[in-house]
């Protein structure tokens, strides 16, 4: 049971939801199917993915369909896609929340681990978006929602998927125009740091969340079920309005908080704060 929205908003729609098996994605699908939504899930692992699909159908009280697929490979996407419609017969909303990156500094990141994330979190992102549209959101309307990260400010160590992510949110906003006239709404959430499964990807991860914290004004990490709540929004009638948007989700992050220490020159400019020279003669 939703503890925000009333509970049938979405009786009678297929969400598909990819990286659904884990944290925030998992977070949606019960958001969503808790909303009346049927749920399928997608990510690469087929044994993760087949897992949690059980799990969450025992738990939501409703088959969950998991199916296998790496968003990068654009016939496994249109299988995905066919897979969705051939089980329920229609596709309502896609939630584009599957992806992921590694922490490097930009001159340290390889032509190879450059490519992945941006083949990823862009191009798999419009993959599964196309084969959406094409198969069905063009005819009979729809809702995408793209999760993307915080890409209004400098985003160092993640040079790769800040790139990648701003390039999913000018998409939507561009598809929002293109695809308004056939009912289709694309908007993107940005969370900022969310406690979820998706921190032990990264070394210590769980103490570079616990430093970070300290930088967010609201002093904590959002949760995986805050991120579902927005994505709820979206993808309900309390949505239907929006289309286009980067709706932001960071305990107020983005206006605050230095992560990157930036060390200083061997020697630093000299501050002189200038005066026009009749004011040098001490008068
Ligand atoms: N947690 C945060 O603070 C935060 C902040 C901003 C943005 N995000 C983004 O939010 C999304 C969910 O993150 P999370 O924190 O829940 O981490 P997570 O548990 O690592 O979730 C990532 C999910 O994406 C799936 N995935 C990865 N590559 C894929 C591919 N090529 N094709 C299909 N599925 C793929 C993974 O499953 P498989 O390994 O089985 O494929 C996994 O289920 C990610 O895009 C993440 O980058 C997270």
């Amino acid at each position: 049971m939703s503890r925000l929205f009333k509970n049938d908003v979405l009786e009678g729609q297929v969400a598909l939801i990819t990286g659904g098996g884990t944290g925030i994605g998992a977070a949606i699908a019960r958001e969503l199917a808790s909303q009346g939504a049927r749920i399928v899930i997608a990510s690469r692992k087929a044994d993760r993915i087949a897992k949690a699909a059980a799990g969450l159908s025992a738990e939501l009280g409703q088959e969950v369909l998991g199916l296998p697929c790496d968003i990068r490979d654009r016939d496994a996407v249109s299988a995905l896609v066919e897979g969705t419609l051939a089980q329920h017969g229609r596709l309502d909303i896609l939630v584009n929340n599957g992806g992921g990156q590694f922490l490097s500094p930009a001159e340290m990141i390889r032509p190879k681990g450059w490519d992945a994330v941006v083949e990823t979190n862009l191009t798999g992102t419009w993959n599964l978006t196309r084969a959406a549209a094409d198969a069905w959101m063009l005819k009979h309307g729809g809702r995408v929602i793209n999760i993307t990260m915080l890409t209004d400010r400098g985003f160092p160590g993640m040079a790769h998927s800040v790139a990648a992510r701003a390039g999913v949110e000018a998409l939507s906003r561009t598809l929002a125009v293109e695809w308004a006239a056939y009912g289709l709404r694309v908007n993107c959430v940005q969370p900022g740091l969310i406690l979820s499964s998706g921190m032990n990807n990264y070394p210590d991860g769980g103490e570079l969340a616990r430093q970070t914290q300290s930088e967010i004004p609201l002093k904590r990490l959002g949760s995986c079920e805050e991120v579902a709540w927005m994505v709820a929004f979206l993808a309900g009638p309390a949505g239907a309005y929006i289309t286009g948007q980067v709706l932001t989700l960071d305990g107020g992050r983005t206006l605050w908080g230095n992560t990157w220490p930036i060390p200083d020159p061997p020697t630093l400019p000299e501050v002189l704060i200038p005066s026009e020279p009749w004011e040098q003669d001490g008068d």
